[in-house]
């Protein structure tokens, strides 16, 4: 078992076109915990650190444009193998492309407006959340059913 903790947002579509819970419940079926959870605008400071790796692309300006235009739902999702488990669970970048049963697959159908962002790595994880989150914001706790999934 290797128990992590990664960052998923639910993008400003997902908020504005009321996914939200929807989303949620995906992870939370899936036998993932919450760890924490809020509703934040995000400003420009913010999404420049959070997508620093893709200053250079050429959808970056829509990216941030995006990101920062409504409020997001960040979470902290915590299970065995959970960044690979997220990122499975919201289907590859590409909603056209992504499978059926995943969030994008199911819900999107624009590569911007994907309604989902889940670290891709341990690392990304780590320094994601970081940004998210203040350590007082993250809880731990046990689930009741955590020995029946
Ligand atoms: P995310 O970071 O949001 O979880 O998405 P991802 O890992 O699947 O994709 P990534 O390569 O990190 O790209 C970040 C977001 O940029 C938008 N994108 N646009 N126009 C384009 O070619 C393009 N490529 C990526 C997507 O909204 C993607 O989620
Ligand atoms: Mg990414």
């Amino acid at each position: 078992m290797s128990i992590q903790r990664t960052l998923v947002l639910c993008k400003p579509d997902a908020v504005q076109r009321g996914l939200v819970g929807r989303i949620v419940s995906r992870f939370e079926e899936k036998g993932l915990k919450l760890a924490g959870m809020k509703m934040l605008h995000v400003t420009a400071d913010l999404a420049g650190k959070h997508y620093a790796e893709h200053v250079e692309k050429p959808f970056y300006g829509e990216l941030v444009k995006f990101i920062t235009a409504s409020p997001v739902v960040a979470l902290a999702i915590e299970g065995d193998n959970a960044v690979e488990v997220v990122r499975n669970l919201m289907g590859v970048t590409n909603p056209q492309k992504a499978g059926s049963g995943t969030i994008r697959g199911d819900f999107g159908l624009n590569l911007t407006m994907n309604l989902v962002h889940g670290s891709d790595s341990l690392a990304s994880a780590q320094r994601e959340l970081a940004l998210f989150f203040r350590p007082d914001e993250l809880h731990d706790y046990v689930p009741a059913l955590r020995d029946w999934t």
